[in-house]
């Protein structure tokens, strides 16, 4: 009984199971250059991207996945193979990061 409160408590404090934690769990993989709370700037180039609309962020990862952008000449640093359905849910995550 214990360990099955133990199992629900987890599913609450991670957000469910849906696209919230999907995004997360992407986002591990871009924490290392954009800071684990989205405020770092990336190679000292890129804005803090923490609470940047989902809408933008989805636009750049697709453009940078599709090699056309290159904003601050390190485009190509950007190695997005995520489909749209991850872009979705790490932009989403992204979006939801706040300002401290
Ligand atoms: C190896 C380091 C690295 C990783 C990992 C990385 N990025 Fe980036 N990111 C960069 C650099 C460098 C740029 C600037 C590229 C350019 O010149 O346009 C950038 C640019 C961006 C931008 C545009 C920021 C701006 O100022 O306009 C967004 C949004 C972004 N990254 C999101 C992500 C997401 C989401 C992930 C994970 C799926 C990720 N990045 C993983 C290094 C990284």
């Amino acid at each position: 009984m214990k360990q099955a409160w133990i199992v629900i408590w987890g599913i609450a404090l991670s957000g469910g199971i849906g696209c919230a934690g999907l995004g997360e769990q992407i986002y591990h993989k871009c924490s290392r250059c954009h800071g684990a709370d989205g405020l770092q700037s990336a190679y000292g180039k890129t804005r803090s991207i923490a609470g940047m609309p989902a809408e933008q962020v989805a636009q750049d990862l697709r453009a940078y996945r599709a090699g056309t952008l290159d904003r601050y000449g390190l485009g190509h640093i950007m190695h997005v193979r995520l489909d749209d359905r991850k872009i979705r849910a790490v932009s989403a995550y992204i979006e939801a990061l706040r300002h401290p």
